[in-house]
């Protein structure tokens, strides 16, 4: 991702509140240089009553794995979370822009990391994880597993966001993700009548994935 971080273009995300997040996307780039629907769509749930509109965030610490812009993190600090923003290096930069340009509207932290999933690790206890849309790549889906089981521990609730594809092998990483995600973590999806209401797609799913209970 060798795209000038000048040549960008603002997408505009609004709270409830009718606070105004500007997060800067690349005009040319990979795929993680733009705000993908699933992204909003993860962002808005996070005002729903099942976040308490965003007061349950309120001083919770949150992990964003594949963030590209950094639009989910961000949005959870400005509802007061403490939020480690994360991308393969090349998207720091962007993320860092992101973080610069919403200074006065995070109510919380944010910062940027960078992290490759499978391989870094933080060791730091997370209330919830974050990801939108990241089962994209054959290559990743084992890392992706491995970083999200990594860093689930116990009472971490991990939000998983996705827009199902039904297109190439799309379908096939979907079914191979979800396999290896419930050998090892709880799976539940959220309804859809639990999204927000307008930030709501039948093809954009939201799941919700939790350490296993210990039977004995
Ligand atoms: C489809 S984009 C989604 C970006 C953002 N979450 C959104 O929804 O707007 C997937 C993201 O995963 C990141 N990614 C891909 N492989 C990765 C890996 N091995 N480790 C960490 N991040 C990775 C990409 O850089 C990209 O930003």
């Amino acid at each position: 991702m060798d795209a000038p971080l000048q040549n960008t273009f603002v997408r505009e995300v609004e709270t409830n509140k009718s606070e105004i997040l500007k997060i800067h996307q690349l005009e040319v780039g990979d795929v993680g240089c733009v705000v993908w629907d699933a992204a909003l769509v993860l962002s808005k749930y996070l005002e729903t009553p099942d976040f308490k509109n965003g007061e349950l965030l309120k001083g919770k610490e949150i992990l964003e794995l594949g963030a590209g812009t950094g639009c989910v993190g961000l949005v959870a600090a400005n509802m007061g979370a403490n939020a480690l923003i994360t991308d393969l290096p090349d998207f720091i930069p962007l993320i860092e822009m992101n973080i610069t340009e919403n200074k006065s509207l995070i109510k919380g932290s944010a910062k940027a990391l960078p992290l490759r999933w499978g391989e870094d690790t933080v060791q730091d206890y997370f209330h919830y994880i974050l990801l939108a849309d990241c089962i994209y790549y054959e290559e990743s889906i084992e890392p992706l597993v491995k970083a999200i089981v990594d860093h689930c521990q116990e009472n971490t609730e991990v939000l998983c966001c996705y827009e199902e594809r039904t297109t190439g092998n799309k379908p096939q990483l979907q079914r191979k993700f979800f396999q290896l995600i419930s050998d090892n973590l709880d799976v539940k999806e959220v309804p859809l009548d639990h999204h927000d209401s307008h930030f709501r797609s039948e093809d954009i799913h939201i799941f919700k994935f939790t350490r296993k209970k210990s039977t004995w």
